[in-house]
């Protein structure tokens, strides 16, 4: 079947099979592999991107369920359109932070991020727990993650 939707401000389409997951759309057909796929039990969040607004892990939706949706993606975070590599403040937290060390969980964690900040723009920390943990990281002990989400908070205004 055709899909049509909007990813990071740009119109696609695809042609999809019924069971294509939304994950292999973006990362096979239309190549933005900074979403990333790290389990095949859901559990990851590597592949967490924005659908209408919503964090969601986009190896459990189907692409045809995305049809007519807009998907924002690690590589569209750049406020600044004309600007695509310059980074979004919850990226600029994270490198500052050092919150990743091999970096995988980092596009992940940096969308749930956007997306609680969305929610709560001066989040506690256990409001930091739950609306990362849907995410998980190998690496870091989540020590700096969570500073990098506080610092993000500040950085828009938000913060405790
Ligand atoms: S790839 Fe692990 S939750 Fe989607
Ligand atoms: S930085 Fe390696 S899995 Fe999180």
């Amino acid at each position: 079947m055709k899909v049509e939707l909007v990813v990071n401000g740009q119109p696609r389409s695809a042609d999809v099979e019924d069971n294509t997951l939304l994950a292999d759309l973006l990362r096979d057909q239309f190549k933005l592999t900074g979403t990333h796929v790290g389990c095949d039990t859901s559990q990851c969040g590597c592949c967490t991107v924005l659908v209408d607004g919503q964090t969601t892990k986009s190896c459990t939706m189907l692409a045809a369920q995305a049809d007519g949706a807009q998907i924002v993606t690690i590589e569209g975070l750049s406020p600044n359109a004309t600007e695509p590599d310059q980074l979004h403040p919850v990226q600029q937290a994270f490198a500052a932070c050092h919150g990743l060390q091999c970096g995988f969980c980092t596009p992940g964690m940096i969308m749930s991020t956007v997306g609680l900040l969305e929610r709560h723009p001066n989040p506690t920390d256990e409001q930091i727990v739950e609306g990362l943990e849907g995410n998980l990281c190998r690496c870091t002990g989540y020590v700096n993650i969570i500073a990098a989400v506080k610092a993000a908070a500040a950085a828009q205004g938000g913060g405790r």
